[in-house]
């Protein structure tokens, strides 16, 4: 599976961090930047990043910013994005269930790189539940 991952300079770290854990474990990453600490500007990120896996050039998207919030904002301007900003491995594991999240957003000040791993690790791994759900997901896919 091929993941683009994309941040700002408050979540450049983690996102590398993230970049590592899934290169690592066989997934194929789309690092879209940015490539250092220097202050950058979020909304650029999460668009970048969103564009990339609403064209289908990455199946999934990370993005992260200082808190995840930002970037997750950005994220889910661009038309057929579903980005959640996830701080707890259950909310990782209902995005995939029930909104079919394409996209996760992480805090790099704000979640430490174990539970970051742990949510990436659980937002892969978990498949959408369909039924009730589907209809929900396109409703939020046409606004
Ligand atoms: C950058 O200082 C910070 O505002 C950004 O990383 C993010 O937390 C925004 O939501």
């Amino acid at each position: 599976m091929k993941i683009a991952v994309a941040s700002d300079h408050g979540g450049f770290a983690l996102k590398e961090v993230i970049a590592k854990y899934l290169e690592e474990n066989g997934y194929e990453v789309l690092n879209l930047g940015t490539y250092s600490e220097d202050s950058v500007d979020y909304p650029e990120y999460g668009k970048k990043c969103a564009e990339a896996v609403v064209s289908g050039e990455a199946e999934r998207g990370i993005v992260v910013c200082g808190t995840g919030i930002g970037i997750s904002i950005a994220a889910n301007k661009v038309k057929g994005a579903r980005c959640a900003l996830c701080t707890s491995v259950h909310m990782a594991e209902m995005t995939r269930l029930h909104n079919d999240a394409n996209m996760v957003a992480l805090g790099g000040r704000t979640t430490d790189d174990e539970l970051a791993l742990e949510i990436v690790k659980t937002w892969l791994t978990t498949e959408f539940e369909g039924g009730r759900h589907q209809r929900r997901v396109d409703m939020l896919d046409n606004m």
